[in-house]
């Protein structure tokens, strides 16, 4: 009988041979042929993801897991990445009668409040301040003034970041670096639990206990730029297709989740930086990157030729890409070879990574990670993650970041991955990393998205009904040698 209240209902035969089957109520006989709802297809890739979440995430978010899950399957939020190459002006009105606002530079102006403050704290403990006196407010005022002095945009940006460099040059030098010793056996114990590493010996053998993990803070400033607007009523969950401006030149701008602008963030551009974008394809984080106007070159690599399509003609409509272009390349490499063919080479490298895309997983069919005959591959994620994140740390130069992200909520395709990666760069590639605090970002950006509060090394936006946006899991490391 307890079958009946998980929604099965009998069916009794005819005459003689009469038979009682259950069958779940959803299904409907027609012509002689039961249909089954999409839903309830066993075998189905969306089903054998929503199973392998349910069993493993339920483990990894205890009493939260129902409302991420129904998250995981309600309508995304959409955020617009704003093109700078379009008459921005055209494309702010739009925003404003679409009821969207801008949610990067109000971050970008609470963070340098917040660099400027952290500054003033260490310079009046140093000396006995003559800004004591001041009203606090006063000075933040003055200080930020010092950030608005000039016309032209790039120059502004330039300065400002080499005056603040210089400012926080003394800062970063006594930087108390704290030290944590990772918690390896439990991050062990975890990993063999859970059903993909069972199967995974390779990465098995790098996860190692008693890894000890760098922590340090480092200042962040955002472009004044970059900009990406999410609509303020709750229920707008997209936006109309991107038009052209009334150039005609390029797409106004790029709908996206808003969550994956927060990698792009956290990378810290700077003016001249030369990036790599070490699987770019569709294009949206690489378009974010060039959106800060600050870049000295990106590569932007895809191996995949469907999916570097794609990406080109993003980088087209958007920006104008075109194969002649030196400041942007577009490349089709293994960016597991990249430690090996270009070291020590890039200022930052995004590395967002191949994953099992929770999002799309719990809905979509079509060419899912979770197939049947794609079963070895999604094993094969972890080993594959953490050597593309390996790679990109002899990419970038010491003294560089990288960027770590997913959009899987999976502890193991996260933060056992930047573990896994920290252990081999300590013990095979004698290459120094440390991790980024992350928190003041995500302190100016809890009104928005809904950090974990249960994760160790990077930020993992978790979906959720108010602002549906994520999953998003990113994690700065920064190259000390
Ligand atoms: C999560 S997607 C990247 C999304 C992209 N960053 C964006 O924002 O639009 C991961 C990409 O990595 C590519 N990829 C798979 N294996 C790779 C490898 N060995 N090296 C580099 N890229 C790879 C996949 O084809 C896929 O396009």
């Amino acid at each position: 009988m307890s079958l009946l209240r998980y929604g099965a209902r009998f069916l009794q035969g005819k005459g003689k041979a009469c038979q009682v089957i259950l069958v779940p109520r959803r299904w409907k006989k027609t012509k002689k042929k039961w249909h089954v709802p999409h839903t309830q297809r066993k075998m189905e890739p969306s089903f054998n993801a929503l199973k392998h979440f349910d069993d493993n995430y339920r483990h990894q978010f205890g009493d939260a897991w129902p409302s991420i899950r129904l998250g995981l399957l309600s309508s995304q939020k959409y955020g617009a990445l704003i093109n700078n190459y379009c008459l921005v002006e055209e494309t702010e009105e739009l925003m404003k009668k679409l009821g969207a606002k801008d949610f990067v530079q109000p971050v970008a102006e609470e963070l340098e409040k917040m660099n400027i403050q952290d500054m003033m704290e260490e310079d009046s403990s140093i000396s006995d301040s003559e800004h004591t006196d001041l009203d606090s407010n006063q000075v933040l005022e003055d200080s930020s003034s010092l950030f608005q002095e000039h016309t032209d945009i790039n120059r502004i940006d330039s300065e400002n970041l080499t005056r603040q460099e210089t400012m926080f040059a003394d800062k970063q030098s006594s930087l108390e670096e704290q030290y944590i010793v990772a918690p390896g056996y439990e991050a062990k114990m975890e990993f063999l639990l859970s059903s993909d590493a069972i199967r995974n010996t390779e990465l098995n053998t790098s996860v190692v206990p008693e890894t000890e993990i760098k922590r340090i803070q480092k200042p962040l400033s955002i472009s004044k730029h970059l900009r990406c607007f999410i609509p303020e009523d709750i229920n707008t969950a997209r936006f109309p297709a991107s038009k052209m401006d009334s150039h005609g030149v390029f797409l106004q701008y790029y709908a996206m989740d808003a969550a994956s602008v927060l990698p792009v963030i956290a990378l810290g551009i700077s003016p001249g930086d030369v990036v790599l974008d070490m699987c770019a394809a569709p294009g949206g984080k690489s378009l974010a990157i060039t959106q800060t106007m600050f870049i000295g070159g990106l590569v932007a690599n895809e191996p995949e030729s469907s999916r570097r399509r794609r990406l080109k003609s993003v980088l087209r409509s958007y920006i104008g890409f075109d194969e002649s272009n030196l400041d942007v390349r577009i490349t089709a490499e293994d960016g597991c070879e990249w430690g090996t063919m270009e070291p020590d080479t890039y200022d930052k490298v995004l590395v967002d990574v191949p994953c099992t895309t929770d999002r799309l997983s719990a809905s979509n069919n079509t060419n899912s990670i979770f197939a049947v005959n794609r079963t070895n591959e999604r094993w094969q994620l972890p080993k594959l993650q953490s050597d593309l994140l390996c790679a990109g740390l002899q990419a970038v130069k010491p003294g560089g970041d990288v960027i770590y992200s997913t959009c899987s909520l999976s502890n193991q395709q996260n933060d056992a991955v930047v573990e896994s990666a920290l252990y081999q760069c300590q013990t095979d590639l004698n290459i120094e990393v440390a991790v980024v605090d992350l928190s003041p970002l995500t302190q100016c950006l809890g009104h928005i998205f809904h950090f974990s509060d249960n994760i160790r090394h990077g930020q993992l936006v978790l979906p959720n009904l108010k602002n549906n946006f994520g999953p998003m899991y990113f994690c700065k490391l920064h190259r000390v040698a």
